[in-house]
């Protein structure tokens, strides 16, 4: 099986948990764009989305799901979102694609996250992809010279600007013993406006799809 194939199999798994389930959450990415088209195959069954993304949102609203304000909805019960990372505490490095600020507000906006990933995602310890970091422009510099101090060594992400018009520092041979003192230390940078740590919200449920079945963690 592909790469592509195993992302495939993990977000057919993930519809399982959106049975009964109004208005979904849905995260960004190449995993996710799977699970929007399995979505949009069921999706007599929901009201509508609420979405991580503008790319999320354009796909959404090509497949005809409608996409719905956070501010509208309140509570999500579920939110569905890959990774480029999980440890076997279920804590996430995310943000490979830039959207860590709206995904982290919409999985802690929802009851469940459900984390879908195929097995090359799942590490012992975090760290080895390099984690994103989200900052206002004028911090730039700064957050990356905390990040030294911190032992990472920052890149910033060319040519690259988020949903929400920032820059995203890509930090470089972080090993991520604590991710959840480290989540809080990197949050409370005067700058920072999101780390693509989840550790104090980790994933409720993994699901990693191998060759021969899905793991659920
Ligand atoms: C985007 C993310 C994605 O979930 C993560 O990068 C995984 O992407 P893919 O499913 O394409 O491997 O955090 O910001």
């Amino acid at each position: 099986m592909t790469q592509d194939e195993l992302k495939r199999k993990t977000a057919e798994a993930a519809i399982e948990y959106i049975k009964g389930v109004s208005i979904v959450g849905v995260g960004t990415g190449s995993t996710v764009n799977h699970f929007i088209d399995c979505l949009a195959e069921n999706k007599s069954a929901i009201e509508g989305a609420v979405s991580s993304s503008e790319m999320t949102t354009e796909r959404l609203k090509k497949l005809g799901i409608p996409v719905l304000d956070l501010n509208a909805t309140g509570k999500l019960d579920v939110y569905v979102d890959g990774a480029d990372e999980i440890n076997p505490h279920k804590q996430l490095i995310k943000g490979g694609g830039g959207v860590l600020t709206r995904e982290k507000i919409v999985a802690a906006a929802s009851d469940k996250f459900i984390c879908i990933a195929d097995e090359s995602k799942k590490v012992d310890v975090l760290g080895k992809f390099p984690l994103p970091i989200e900052v206002i422009p004028m911090a730039q510099s700064y957050v990356a010279r905390e990040m030294v101090k911190l032992g990472g060594q920052p890149e910033l992400r060319a040519g690259f600007t988020s949903d929400n018009g920032n820059p995203i520092i890509d930090v470089h041979n972080m090993d991520i013993i604590n991710p959840l003192e480290l989540e809080k230390t990197i949050k409370n940078i005067a700058g920072v406006v999101t780390v693509g740590i989840f550790a104090i919200h980790p994933a409720d449920v993994v699901l990693i799809a191998t060759e021969d079945e899905i793991i659920t963690m």
